[in-house]
Parts: structure tokens; C-alpha cells; sequence
């Protein structure tokens, strides 16, 4: 016999070990759960069905998440019928009485032998659908049943965001799809797509064809580190760009996958690749410079004289005329002033204008495109420089040289997009030693500092808090030459952003995420994405 003190001990751990392999596993972790008594033996030989109001909505978008959802190894997802009482039935549908769920809030309720998915929205059901889909990945993958039990989730934030530089590298419609399904499993909704850069322009203006003729193509692209002596280069020409009509399936691919694509178009600065197409729009040009080959930034700066906005205006008018998104991102970080500094007709102007410093006249630069999208019916955002020399009456500021410029234009009421160098940047390393990890930009962001983010700084009150729209993951491309280490500079860490976004940040626990997301990377194996196993466990 056991001492009964013992006894007791393992018996507890008995309780915990079988709690800890039924419970829920999803990320992002829902906001609230409730087990009940009971299993739900989940598996292939349930009925599908849905019910309710919009029928013909819900089947088009369960079908297109069904192409998907089986192609992971779970298989569970059936064709929807409509509903008939039967017993093993999962039921969809729209309820519209539900406040508590939001616009993108969703309720699972599994019983013995049925499962509702239940929502207000289409957008709802969707991330319903999501959850259900790590839980019968989780059921497959455990061959366990699932505990029965109440899901009720919304997400924290309205802003959910991951950004990909596909200037300094450029990938594929198809890897632009399988990234937008990244997102999507983590109920990612913002895809920001940075698509012009000194680098490469990747955007089809039909109004400017020089932009993709001579823009889009490098000579050769930097190899190794750009801080080693000497550089050294591949000697290969480089390029790549999309046509309208690809930008507009992947517009319409996102949003069947309840993400918005916030297309960048940068300006004034990071546009040599504009100036070597179209020399006239430069502040100062000895010569016509070439597409930039080396990382880092460029002295040229567009001139801030009326045909730059000619030129900007008809850029942002196809831009709008692809992108619905309501923000447009305008770029707006590290602009070099010294060609304006350097040129006597622009310090008339600035002059003339009234404005004392070449920052001031940055500010004016942005407020003319603030105005213009305004009018347009649309919001400008940028990157925290656009701060510096008065902020443009509309804009929202993507803060990330740190939380400062987004406490402050969160205090000046304006909104924010927290994207801290210390926190989202997924372009840094991901783990110790960093010789045995693919070469980096620099810096160390780990899965565990990620995760302990909070986009709210406690320097806001509540009222200024309610500016932060929520955060977002930066993939600047320059040592990620293709897709598969796209994915693994985001994966896992695009989970732990989707839980900082998502979930309340008061029930995050890193360890209980650790095991969760060890889980969830069986799920990217399944799909055959790459990932960083090193801070994954063993299942
Ligand atoms: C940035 O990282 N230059 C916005």
C-alpha cells in the first residue's frame, strides 16, 4: 500500500495530467471556456449542416474554408447539408441577438452528440469554424474525444496585423496565398503589404509603366551581411512584380479569409527605385541612379513640387481603385532630408510655405496626401516619423521606433498601430546561439518576448487606450531571400502576436502557450509549412 500522503499526491497529478490532454487547444486562446460532464467523441462520421438565416452566404464560405481545412490530416470537415435532426451534427449558424459576441465573436457548444457553431456575422462563424478546426486537428492528433463543454470568444483587438516586405524579396501569388492562410488560422485580419521600396517596385500603375519596366529590376542583390567587409553580391538581376489583375484575386482571396490588405506606398523617402524610372521627380540628380542593390537607405527623396503630386495622386487613385481597404499606408519613415537641404528651389519653397525645418516640410508632404485621401473617402496611416513635424490632421501612426510615437499620438487622439522594434519585429533572430540560426538582420525577439507584449502601454489612460487599435508582426524581407524562411522567421512567433492581439492579455500564460503552440505546430507540419521547432515540445 501506498502511504495515503503519496496516494493523494499522484492522484492529483493523475487529474491534471488527463485535464491538461482534453483540454481545448486553440490559439488564440478563447476568452472564455466552460467544461462540462461529458465526451464528445469528434470524428469523420459527423454530419455537417446549416441552418438559419443566410444560408447561401454561410455554404460560400464554408466551402472555401472546407478546400482547406481538409487539406490538413484531419479530414473532419464534410459537405454542409442542410440541417436535419440527426444525432453526431454539427450545426452553423448566424444568431442575431447575441451583443456579447460582437462583429467577429463566435460561441462552440460541444455536447455528446452535437457541436454548434454560432455567431453574429459571416466573420463570426469563420473564426468559429477556425477553432473547430484546431479541435478536430487536436482530436485527431491526441485520438482522444473532446470534453464537453462552452466556447465563447471575441477578440481584444481590432487590428490583428502582419506586414510582408516583398521589395527587397519578392514571392509569388501563391506564396502570398499560403501566407494570407498563415494569418488566417491565427485569426490574423490585417495583411499590410509593403510593396514599393528602394529595392523594387511590385505594383502594376498602369498611368507610370516605367514603375514595373525599370523599377521592379535590380542588377544583382546583396549576399551575406551588409556590415560585412567587403559586400558581396550575386551578380544576378533580380525582380518581379504584380499585374492588377493578381493584386485583385489576392484583395478577394484575403477577404474570403476575413483579411483586409493594407497595401504601402512609400513616400517621400525609400524611392530610388521611382527616381531611377522617372529621374524628373527627384530633389537633387547628378546622375539617373539604378534600383538600389545594397540594404539600408538612399539618399534620394521625391521633390516636393507639384508634379510629384501629379505623379502620387494617379499612383493612389489605381492603388484605391484595387485595394478597398479603408487605411492606405504611405510609408513615411527614415526619409533622408539632405537633398532638400541641398537644394536652393526646395528651401524657396519651404521658405514660401512658411515652414522652418526640413521635418515641417515632410509634415506638409504627408498632409497633401492626407488631404487627398481623405477626399477620397479614405484614412492615411504611416510610420512614426510622421510625427516628427506635425502630425496630418486624419492619421493614423504606425509606431515603430518603440511605443513612443504611438503614446503620443494616442494622447493627441489619433489612431495607433503598436509595432515596436522590440516586440514585433520578425526579421530579428528567434533564438540563442545566433550562428546556428539562418543569418538575420540582428537583434533577438524570442517566442517568450513576443508573447509578453501588451500593445497598451500603462502610460495611456483608458480613454487614450481605446487608440490602440491593436499590433502588428514586421517581415522585412532583405536576409529572407524566399517563402520557406518567411515562414520560419513568422512561425511560431506569428502565434504568440495572434494571442497578444486576441486574446485578454490577463489569462496569457507562457508555459500553457508552450504547450498549445506545440500542438499547433503539428498543424503547420500537416500543411507543410516551415517553422522554428526550438521552442516547441515534443507531443
Ligand atoms: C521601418 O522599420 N523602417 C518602418
Amino acid at each position: 500500500m501506498l502511504p495515503r500522503k503519496l496516494s493523494s499526491f499522484l492522484f492529483i497529478i493523475f487529474i491534471l495530467s488527463c485535464y491538461q490532454t482534453i483540454a481545448y487547444n486553440i490559439i488564440p486562446k478563447p476568452w472564455k471556456v466552460k467544461y462540462s460532464k461529458g465526451q464528445c467523441q469528434f470524428d469523420p462520421t459527423w454530419k455537417w449542416s446549416v441552418t438559419g438565416d443566410s444560408i447561401s452566404e454561410i455554404q460560400k464560405m464554408y466551402n472555401q474554408f472546407q478546400v482547406w481545412a481538409d487539406s490538413s490530416a484531419t479530414g473532419f470537415f464534410k459537405p454542409l447539408e442542410t440541417f436535419e435532426p440527426c444525432p453526431r451534427l454539427v450545426k452553423i449558424q448566424l444568431v442575431r441577438k447575441e451583443k456579447e459576441l460582437g462583429a467577429e465573436g463566435y460561441r462552440i457548444k460541444i455536447d455528446k452528440s452535437e457541436i454548434v457553431v454560432e455567431a453574429q456575422s459571416l466573420r463570426g462563424l469563420y473564426y468559429g469554424l477556425q477553432s473547430l478546426k484546431q479541435l478536430s486537428f487536436q482530436a485527431f492528433h491526441d485520438k482522444k474525444s473532446l470534453p464537453c463543454g462552452v466556447i465563447k470568444d471575441v477578440p481584444r483587438f481590432s487590428w490583428r496585423g502582419m506586414h510582408l516586405d516583398v521589395s527587397r524579396h519578392f514571392f509569388t501569388v501563391r506564396e502570398i496565398e499560403c501566407y494570407l492562410e498563415m494569418l488566417a488560422l491565427h485569426k490574423m485580419n490585417v495583411f499590410h503589404w509593403h510593396l514599393t521600396d528602394d529595392q523594387g517596385w511590385r505594383m502594376e500603375v498602369k498611368a507610370y509603366p516605367r514603375l514595373t519596366e525599370i523599377g521592379s529590376g535590380r542588377e544583382q542583390t546583396m549576399i551575406g551581411h551588409y556590415y560585412d567587409k567587403p559586400r558581396k553580391f550575386d551578380g544576378k538581376p533580380y525582380g518581379g512584380f504584380y499585374t492588377q489583375k493578381e493584386i485583385k484575386h489576392l484583395v478577394q482571396f484575403a477577404a474570403s479569409r476575413m483579411i483586409t490588405v493594407v497595401p504601402e506606398i512609400e513616400m517621400p523617402g525609400h524611392c530610388q527605385e521611382v527616381i531611377a524610372a522617372y529621374p524628373s521627380l527627384a530633389s537633387q540628380l547628378d546622375s539617373v541612379p539604378k534600383v538600389l542593390t545594397v540594404w539600408g537607405g538612399s539618399d534620394h527623396i521625391l521633390s516636393p513640387f507639384p508634379a510629384t503630386f501629379v505623379f502620387l495622386k494617379k499612383v493612389l487613385d489605381e492603388t484605391m481603385a484595387i485595394f478597398p481597404s479603408t487605411y492606405i499606408h504611405i510609408g513615411g519613415d527614415e526619409a533622408i532630408k539632405k537633398h532638400w537641404r541641398n537644394s536652393p528651389k526646395i528651401q524657396k519653397m519651404k521658405d514660401s510655405l512658411g515652414l522652418k525645418t526640413e521635418n515641417q516640410l515632410q509634415s506638409w508632404f504627408i498632409g497633401q496626401i492626407d488631404k487627398y485621401l481623405v477626399s477620397k473617402g479614405r484614412k492615411m496611416m504611416g510610420w512614426d516619423e510622421i510625427l516628427e513635424g506635425g502630425l496630418a490632421p486624419n492619421a493614423a501612426v504606425m509606431s515603430w521606433r518603440g511605443e513612443k510615437g504611438g503614446i503620443q499620438a494616442a494622447k493627441m487622439k489619433h489612431n495607433v498601430v503598436m509595432t515596436p522594434g522590440t516586440h514585433c519585429y520578425f526579421d530579428k533572430y528567434q533564438h540563442e546561439p545566433k550562428t546556428e540560426e539562418p543569418l538575420a538582420i540582428g537583434g533577438m525577439i524570442t517566442l517568450e518576448k513576443v508573447y509578453s507584449y501588451n500593445p497598451q502601454p500603462n502610460d495611456l489612460n483608458p480613454e487614450e487606450k481605446a487608440y490602440i487599435l491593436g499590433a502588428q508582426g514586421n517581415v522585412w524581407t532583405e536576409y529572407i531571400p524566399d517563402f520557406k524562411q518567411v515562414q520560419y522567421m513568422c512561425l511560431p512567433r506569428m502565434a504568440a502576436l495572434s494571442e497578444v492581439t486576441w486574446s485578454k492579455d490577463e489569462t496569457k500564460y507562457y508555459p500553457d502557450f508552450q504547450k498549445r503552440v506545440s500542438l499547433l505546430s503539428k498543424m503547420y507540419g500537416a500543411f507543410g509549412w516551415n517553422f522554428c521547432r526550438k521552442d516547441v515540445m515534443k507531443l
